[in-house]
């Protein structure tokens, strides 16, 4: 009897294991515990043993029922939660709370920009910033750019219609407004706002009516750098854009500065950086930003003594920067907020 009892549990064990459905575990429940279920009819075979095993017995029986009945109560909510699972998998219920621990990152872009900024405040510059909008003479006039610079051409300038204001942002003139199409105006409005000594880093989003490919995007980001005080040198500009370059790329950076030309710095140059491990861009000479020595005549536009105070500006691009340290070789990976992309950062 016992070795019967004991072949009835593990063999409702066992096919409770390959259970799939509820129609199944019914079924299996009935062979069982129903009727005619192997249970029940073992259990009527007590009339046959003698009397005084007979209550042995019916204790025995009735442990193994209450331990199988146990058993099928919890395969019915286990087959529930599959079932809720399965259901899950099909429809997304987004008031759940997300799988997994991702909780989101911060865009390359924001990362270039901070440790950008972080190298330049831990040699005291702070960070200045300014509205997207501008007016032409903030982004252009007051940088010395003459009206018929190419920057300013409606081909590569977004500008508003003529008659358009925007109560946050004053211009200077009666003049027209435009998405700014770099950082530089930041520049001016620092200086018409504090007294030199400054030392600024002015990192933001700039606009240009550029058709969109692997290198040019209209919506780019540049972080602009000024410093005004008495008797600066180019020497003191290329220190600093030294010390800048070595901690962003590393210590084995060489870097160079080639003469060019900007309306706002006289002299201008672009800087050139050459490192060994730079993936496709190691060992050649690439250009990085721009930089000079502030132009008297800017100096004038803001009302600054030329006699007594000079000065540097620099400027660059964030995505050229996140391109070269990660080795990315199309701007629109940034912008199309692809997981895989962004994932990696
Ligand atoms: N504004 C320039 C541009 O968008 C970059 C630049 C060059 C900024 C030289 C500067 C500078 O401050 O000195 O191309």
């Amino acid at each position: 009897m016992q070795e019967k009892l004991q072949a009835i549990v593990s063999e409702t064990e066992s096919a409770l294991g390959s259970v799939e459905d509820m129609p199944g575990l019914e079924q299996l429940k009935a062979s069982v515990l129903g009727g005619n279920g192997s249970l029940t009819v073992l259990m009527k075979s007590i009339a046959s043993l003698p009397p005084e095993e007979r209550p042995a017995f019916g204790q025995a029986v009735n442990k193994v029922k209450n331990h199988l009945a146990e058993l099928f109560k919890n395969a019915v909510s286990d087959l529930n939660s599959a079932a809720d699972a399965k259901a899950l998998g099909e429809a997304v219920d987004v008031t759940l709370p997300p799988p997994g621990n991702y909780t989101g990152g911060l865009h390359p872009l924001t990362l270039a920009t901070r440790e950008v900024v972080s190298i330049f405040r831990a040699i005291g510059f702070t960070v200045a910033e300014a509205t997207e909008v501008e007016s032409e003479w903030f982004c252009f006039d007051a940088l010395n750019t003459p009206e018929d610079h190419p920057a300013r051409d409606e081909q590569d300038t977004l500008y508003f219609p003529a008659e358009t204001r925007f109560g946050n942002v004053q211009g200077k003139a009666d003049e027209a407004f435009v998405m700014r199409t770099h950082t530089s105006s930041v520049q001016i409005r620092t200086m018409m706002e504090e007294q030199p000594p400054i030392r600024v880093i002015a990192p933001g989003r700039c606009f240009r009516r550029d058709t969109v490919d692997a290198t040019h995007s209209a919506n780019f980001h540049q972080t602009e750098g000024l410093f005004v005080d008495r008797k600066v040198t180019i020497e003191d500009l290329k220190a600093v854009l030294d010390h800048f370059l070595r901690e962003l790329f590393g210590k084995q950076v060489k870097t160079r500065l080639r003469p060019s030309f900007f309306p706002f710095t006289e002299p201008s140059f672009e800087v050139d950086l050459f490192s060994p491990n730079l993936g496709r861009l190691s060992n050649q000479w690439i250009e990085i930003m721009g930089c000079g020595m502030v132009d008297p005549a800017v100096f004038d536009q803001v009302g600054l003594d030329t006699g007594e105070w000079s000065g540097y500006a620099f400027g660059l691009g964030i995505e050229r920067v996140a391109m070269m340290l990660h080795g990315i070789d199309d701007i629109r990976h940034f912008y199309q907020n692809d997981q895989r992309f962004l994932k990696q950062f």
